[in-house]
């Protein structure tokens, strides 16, 4: 597919996404200010690619998405819109812009942008309980999903993250906080769809790679993107990153090395889908894409 189809197809399986996060969100019943920042996050203008990426694996399976693959791309969005969230907060990144607009702290207060962002990452894990069938496939699908978010994934690079604005980064700290932080993230996606496609063990291992690859070269671009692109462009604050004395592949090893190692990467993700032959296009497709992109 050329880019401009690619993109329209990437954006309506993001729309499908949005209209699954609504449908959850509109059954709650809660108090009045917890909705309303839940409403508000959740209806910024979020790429979902981690979602997307939930639906693509499955699809190298299935044909068309079913209830299952539907939740659990929506559950992975619930928890990385929570982490957004949180990771704006003072006490972490203290940003103000996200996806174009005030941050979740900013509309309301710290108080419930911090409980807006528990009730997200705990929905999520409840509607992979009570949606997903068989239930062996819930339990997997959580399991992967807390395994990669949790203190072994997310929040373990999100720590390290914190930590390392205070110290001397070395390449080997840099590349811990990006595979925990972001990359194991991308994996989970990749490997939601592969258990809700019915992957044999050998095919969720190669979904496992492939997202690990573009979800590091995703955070590559990020890194890259703070230094070299305006906020308008990205919709969040650009160049926060020195500010903070984050520890990125810019400032580690420059912006050159940055797109060299990011290509690498992306051809070792593209060579991670060979055993899916000609299905796997839009993957690959997704891959270049994100190696390209420029919000
Ligand atoms: C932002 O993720 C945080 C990173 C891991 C770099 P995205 O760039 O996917 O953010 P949204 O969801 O599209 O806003
Ligand atoms: C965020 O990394 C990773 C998360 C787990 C949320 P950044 O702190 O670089 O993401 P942005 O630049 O704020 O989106
Ligand atoms: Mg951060
Ligand atoms: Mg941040
Ligand atoms: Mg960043």
């Amino acid at each position: 597919m050329n880019d401009s189809t690619f993109n329209t197809y990437l954006r309506r399986k993001a729309q499908a996404v949005n209209y699954n996060l609504q449908q959850i969100i509109d059954f709650q019943e809660t108090n009045k200010e917890l909705k309303d920042a839940i409403n508000y996050t959740l209806g910024t203008p979020g790429k979902r690619i981690r979602s997307v990426l939930v639906i693509w694996c499955f699809e190298l399976f299935k044909d068309k998405p079913d209830h299952n693959v539907d939740m659990a791309s929506a559950a992975i969005e619930l928890v990385h819109t929570y982490s957004l969230v949180h990771d704006d907060l003072p006490a972490m990144d203290n940003d103000d812009m996200r996806r174009g607009v005030p941050t979740c702290h900013k509309v309301f207060d710290e108080g419930t942008a911090i409980l807006a962002g528990d009730a997200l990452l705990t929905l999520a894990f409840e509607v992979l309980a009570r949606e997903i069938e068989p239930a062996e496939k819930a339990v997997k699908l959580i399991g992967q999903l807390a395994h990669d978010a949790g203190p072994t994934g997310m929040i373990g690079g999100q720590m390290a993250d914190l930590i390392a604005e205070k110290n001397v980064c070395d390449k080997k700290t840099l590349e811990y906080i990006h595979i925990n932080k972001t990359a194991k993230m991308f994996r989970c996606a990749a490997a939601m769809g592969a258990i809700c496609g019915g992957a044999s063990k050998k095919q969720y291992e190669c979904l496992c790679e492939y997202g690990l690859k573009i979800g590091l070269c995703f955070q590559i671009a990020d890194d890259i993107l703070d230094v070299s692109a305006s906020s308008e462009q990205l919709g969040k604050t650009a160049g926060k990153d020195v500010a903070a004395k984050k520890c990125t592949y810019p400032s580690v090893v420059g912006i050159e090395k940055a797109r060299e190692i990011q290509k690498k990467l992306t051809e070792e993700a593209v060579e991670a889908l060979s055993p899916f032959g000609k299905k796997a296009d839009t993957l690959r497709q997704l891959a270049n894409a994100l190696l390209e992109r420029k919000k």
